[in-house]
């Protein structure tokens, strides 16, 4: 029998050029080989504000968006997260189970809270929640990036207590592993070379969405933040910008970031610069015409309902068992 795959996407902005290197390229490359369920994680997307039309309509843009990438249907499962009723409910389970003290000291929470007027007590719960979505599909392995490490640290700790506890003989949880890939795990900032990228950056120049038209793409490109050295090299430490924008390079092209540096020995920030947004856009312009051919097809609504149908059975009977096993059913 193939392992299991989950993985998901918030809808809260449109995905940037980091969530498609360090996570969703991966989503489409492990179908093959493994049994693999990707969500929309609209109910994470809930724990900071959000306009309600633009959620319900990030929501479907997503999901066109994971088609558009490759991800196939007749291979993976793709659903939206509520509407599937066992995440929340798993998610209480898992909060029953998790400490605040070890909810408190997640980095993203500190992260997040620190922007927010007032915290929501969802943005603290959040692990718990990616958590349950992870177990109920029984996974073995999550291709994510660098940021979700602790996640799923917490998840493993929840998994090992709630067996250690609850399982009389059989595993009662599968025990999840992260999957982070060695490059491009956590691409950077173009504005601030040393902050993560995000799709909620309230600085548009700092992120390439999967969505920009290419003279947006070479725009921001062109002014992404180097240094004065000139030289093209890899230094994290100390050229951070022109490192991150070899590593994006790097996913674009296939080329190793080795290679790169000598191909652009000698040559100037602008030509590289160029080069650069070139390989970006021929990336993302086919997977941009397949994006708006989907989004007014309904080839999306019935793979979400059909997804969603497979994830409810799958989910429930999980959910079935963790209640029987402490008691609620
Ligand atoms: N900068 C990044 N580099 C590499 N991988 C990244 N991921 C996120 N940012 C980077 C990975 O993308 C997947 C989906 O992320 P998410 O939607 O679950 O939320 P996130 O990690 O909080 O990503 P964002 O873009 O920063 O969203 P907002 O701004 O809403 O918080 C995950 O696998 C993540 O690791």
């Amino acid at each position: 029998m193939k392992k299991k795959v989950f993985s998901g996407v918030q809808p809260s902005g449109i995905p940037t050029i980091g969530n498609y290197v360090g996570a969703m390229k991966h989503f489409v490359e492990l179908q093959d080989e493994y049994d693999c369920t990707y969500c929309i994680v609209n109910q994470h997307a809930i724990t900071v504000p959000q306009d309600p039309s633009e959620l319900r309509s990030r929501t479907r843009e997503l999901a066109a968006l994971y088609l558009a990438l490759g991800i196939d249907p007749n291979k993976s499962t793709i659903f939206v997260q509520s509407d599937v009723p066992a995440h929340a409910q798993a998610a209480w389970i898992v909060q029953c189970h998790t400490s605040i003290g070890e909810l408190e000291r997640m980095t993203q929470y500190k992260d997040k809270s620190g922007k927010q007027e007032s915290v929501s007590a969802g943005l603290l719960t959040y692990p718990p929640l990616m958590a349950a979505d992870i177990i109920l599909y029984d996974t073995d392995f999550v291709p994510v990036g660098d940021d979700q490490k602790q996640h799923l640290e917490l998840t493993r700790n929840f998994v090992q207590r709630f067996n250690n506890r609850y399982s009389k003989k059989d595993e009662l949880l599968v025990m999840p592993e992260p999957m982070i890939a060695e490059e491009g795990s956590r691409i950077m900032s173009l504005q601030e070379p040393t902050s993560k990228m995000s799709k909620s950056d309230t600085n548009q120049k700092g992120f390439i969405s999967l969505l920009d038209p290419p003279n947006v793409i070479l725009k921001k490109i062109k002014s992404a933040k180097t240094d004065s050295s000139g030289v093209i090299e890899y230094d994290k430490e100390n050229k951070p910008g022109i490192s991150n924008l070899l590593t994006i390079f790097s996913a674009f092209s296939g080329k190793s970031i080795k290679e790169l540096e000598a191909e652009f020995a000698g040559s100037g920030y602008g030509d590289f610069k160029v080069q650069l947004a070139e390989a970006i856009i021929a990336v993302l312009e086919p997977i941009q015409n397949r994006y708006q051919e989907l989004l007014v097809s309904d080839e999306l609504d019935h793979v979400l309902k059909e997804g969603a149908e497979r994830a409810n059975k799958v989910a429930h009977a999980t959910l079935k068992r963790m209640e029987t096993a402490i008691g609620l059913a």
